[in-house]
């Protein structure tokens, strides 16, 4: 048993929440490339469209054989199932690891239902624990945005990749991704307000209030977590 198979356990939890229905919007990460592995085995999938947060998640579930429809277009996401980086007792979240936060907090919420699959290493007390909060900000804001938020008393840096490319990480909407090192944040949603609030900011990792269920996996086996929708 593993951290790996308390993702697995995770994402299984999430395949009885979109048995039925068409039209399902699929986040991306590592827990959620689990959850497509297991979801391309189930017969039901082939009739399934799959609206993705991201090239790299339409690839994968293209290579699993399995329909993928452009986001812009798609028809409504009646569920939608996606991983995160951090989620706090009130079940919000960080999320954009992979960059991809703009795209899955659109899909998000539009979609009807909204699931979350992580491992327990990802619960915290207070989000910006263990991860800056990513903000996606487009390329002509970028020095200003860096100097108002030095301003205002974060530690914010473009994000570098390992490898592979000279410059930051880019979204694949061609926004830059910076990391805001906030330290815990005592208020989530006001801290998601006052960075939207930066012309240039096309959006942010903090998503509050978004999740209708949050399955936490572990080595051991899963468990739900819910809270009203706001
Ligand atoms: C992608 O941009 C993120 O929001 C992911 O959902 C998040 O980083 C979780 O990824 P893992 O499942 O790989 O931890």
């Amino acid at each position: 048993m593993s951290w790996e198979q308390a993702k697995v356990n995770a994402a299984k939890a999430a395949l009885s929440e979109v048995e039925g229905y068409r039209v399902v919007g699929v986040g991306t990460g590592s827990t959620v490339e689990k959850f497509i592995e297991l979801l391309a085995r189930e017969g039901f999938s082939k009739n399934q469209l799959y609206v993705p947060s991201s090239i790299d998640t339409a690839l994968k579930l293209s290579r699993w054989g399995l329909l993928v429809l452009d986001p812009g277009s798609a028809p409504e996401v009646e569920v939608y199932v996606d991983g995160a980086d951090e989620v706090d007792p009130e079940l919000n979240m960080i999320k954009g690891g992979g960059a991809a936060m703009t795209t899955e907090k659109i899909l998000a919420y539009y979609a009807r239902r909204r699931v979350f699959i992580v491992d327990q290493t990802k619960l915290v007390d207070k989000l910006g624990e263990k991860h800056p909060v990513p903000i996606e900000v487009l390329p002509c804001a970028l020095a200003p945005v860096l100097r108002e938020l030095e301003k205002r008393g974060f530690k914010a840096a473009p994000r570098y990749p390992g490898k592979g490319k000279a410059g930051p990480v880019m979204s694949d909407a061609g926004g830059v991704i910076v990391d805001v090192h906030t330290g815990p944040v005592s208020d989530p949603e006001k801290l998601n307000l006052m960075l939207r609030s930066l012309p240039g900011v096309v959006e942010t990792g903090l998503f509050v209030g978004y999740a209708d269920v949050v399955y936490v996996g572990s080595p051991e086996g899963c468990k739900a977590l819910t809270k009203a929708r706001r």
